[in-house]
């Protein structure tokens, strides 16, 4: 079984796929961390992020760069959706995620083209959103907690910025899936925004 979970950026994506991994007994790849990844390898390669050749370099980046918190960082963030345009990179993570979807068992992936591009024949698609202003106050917070120097201003910002960047580009743009549930959860907390994707999840499944 696989589930695919797309979305913008501080959705709540990837503690939806968490959980949905967890529920189900399921792996869980957030593709996210492979773009951010290749961000930060092609800066510590000494290359500009917006090249295509600089960016398609650093595909090959150590797996233990996947375990630096650093990117989990609004600049990461940044850097990911920079390098995340050119073709190039994509067509080189692509069959990572594919063989990570392949998996006997199955496997839940989140990130922006799981039910377009990676897994088209996810058994279930799940597109999460929110506001732009429920994301910014999520994002903030958590930016907070994990002593990063930010404000709000600028977590909003970035944030349009990548929406706009992560909707616009040529090559496998943030778009719903035709057969995508949605899930709009603005006015959910982070515990019941897991509970109502696992229903809607469940439900999908029986009506199977
Ligand atoms: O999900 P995230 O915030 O960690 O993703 C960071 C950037 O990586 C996002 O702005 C666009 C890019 N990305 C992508 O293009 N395709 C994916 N499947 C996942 C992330």
């Amino acid at each position: 079984m696989i589930i695919a979970v797309d979305g913008p950026t501080a959705s709540g994506k990837g503690t939806i796929a968490r959980a949905l991994a967890a529920h189900f007994g399921l792996p869980h790849l957030d593709t996210g961390l492979l773009y951010r990844a290749v961000g930060k390898q092609t800066v510590l390669n000494g290359g500009n992020p917006d090249d295509p050749l600089d960016a398609a370099r650093a595909v090959d980046f150590p797996d233990s760069l996947l375990d630096d918190p650093d990117l989990r960082s609004e600049t990461s963030g940044a850097l990911a959706s920079r390098v995340s345009v050119h073709k190039e990179v994509r067509a080189a993570l692509l069959e990572r995620q594919r063989a990570f979807a392949a998996q006997p068992g199955g496997a839940v992936l989140d990130g922006r083209d799981i039910g377009t591009v990676i897994a088209p024949d996810a058994d279930v698609k799940l597109f999460v959103t929110a506001s732009v202003a429920a994301r910014a106050d999520r994002r903030y917070a958590e930016s907070l907690s994990r002593g990063h120097e930010v404000t709000l201003e600028d977590i909003r910002a970035d944030l349009a910025a990548r929406d706009e960047r992560d909707r616009n580009r040529a090559e496998a743009p943030l778009v719903e899936a035709v057969d995508a549930i949605l899930l709009d959860n603005s006015d959910l907390d982070a515990n019941a925004s897991v509970a109502e994707s696992i229903r809607l999840v469940e439900e999908a499944l029986s009506a199977k």
